[in-house]
């Protein structure tokens, strides 16, 4: 579905990216996994096409994006949902206009048909009845929820999940959780997600990357990671200050 090759970035003599390679499944959850300033949002703006590599391709279906006009990429990124860390919702707009953003210009839809689907995907975030509210009425795990409601209205091919978990207490964190399963868990879905957050790690992935040092230095299955020997892997899991990895 996607595959990261070989994908260098530097700011100024600041090398971030030192030669990032995975391969994302399709139908899968891939969470990359990473400590603070390790590099995530940069590789995550990358796959969106926010940022351009100074080497290296990312291939979406087979395309590679960073080779993209301004007009070939904007089609491309349209397929993808985006839950960013905020909810980055529009703070003038309704909570119902925030999740119809994505399906507004939908020829095929009246506003009936739109209102609908805004419904339908409250609810399945646990949220009815809101619609009308403004996002500075929500608290922070409702605003994420919104977030999610948003995507699951748009229903992309791919999802992404920047840090889907930090900022919440643990019953809401593992509420976002189920939702994150829940909209994977369709095989025509594939999601990304980049967290620090070793609980949501385990419990939502099929795949976990491990970016360090500007490289993706493990990749496996929750429980391979669980078992890694890897020292630096095994310190940031276990979240220890003592180890190979040195604290800036
Ligand atoms: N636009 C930019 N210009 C210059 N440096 C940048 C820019 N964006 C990111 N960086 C640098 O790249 C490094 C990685 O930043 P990034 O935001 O990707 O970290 P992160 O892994 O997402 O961290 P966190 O978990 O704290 O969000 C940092 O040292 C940051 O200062
Ligand atoms: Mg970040």
């Amino acid at each position: 579905m996607i595959e990261i090759r070989d994908l260098h970035k530097s700011f100024a003599d600041k090398k971030v990216l030192r030669g990032v390679n995975l391969i994302i499944e399709p139908g899968q959850t891939t969470t990359i996994i990473g400590g603070s300033g390790s590099g995530k949002s940069v590789l995550f703006k990358h796959v969106i096409g926010l940022m351009k590599p100074d080497s290296g391709s990312i291939f979406v279906e087979g395309e590679d994006i960073t080779k993209m006009s301004e007009s070939e990429l904007y089609r491309m990124v349209d397929k993808f949902g985006m839950v960013f860390q905020s909810g980055a919702l529009f703070d003038s707009l309704s909570v119902g206009a925030n999740v119809a953003f994505g399906i507004k210009n939908r020829k095929d839809m009246d506003a009936a048909a739109i209102d609908l689907i805004i419904e339908r995907s409250l609810n399945q975030v646990g949220l009815s009845d809101i619609a009308q509210l403004l996002p500075a009425e929500l608290s922070g795990g409702m605003k994420k929820r919104v977030a999610i409601a948003r995507v699951i209205a748009k229903e992309p091919a791919i999802i992404m999940f920047d840090e889907p978990t930090t900022g919440l207490d643990p019953i809401m964190a593992d509420m976002i959780n189920e939702l994150i399963i829940k909209v994977s868990a369709d095989p025509a879905i594939t999601s990304i997600v980049i967290t620090h957050d070793m609980i949501s790690a385990y419990k939502i992935s099929d795949k976990i990357a491990v970016l360090f040092e500007g490289e993706i230095i493990e990749t496996g299955s929750p429980e391979e990671i669980r078992n890694t020997k890897n020292a630096v892997v095994r310190q940031f899991i276990e979240g220890k200050a003592e180890g190979p990895i040195k604290i800036r």
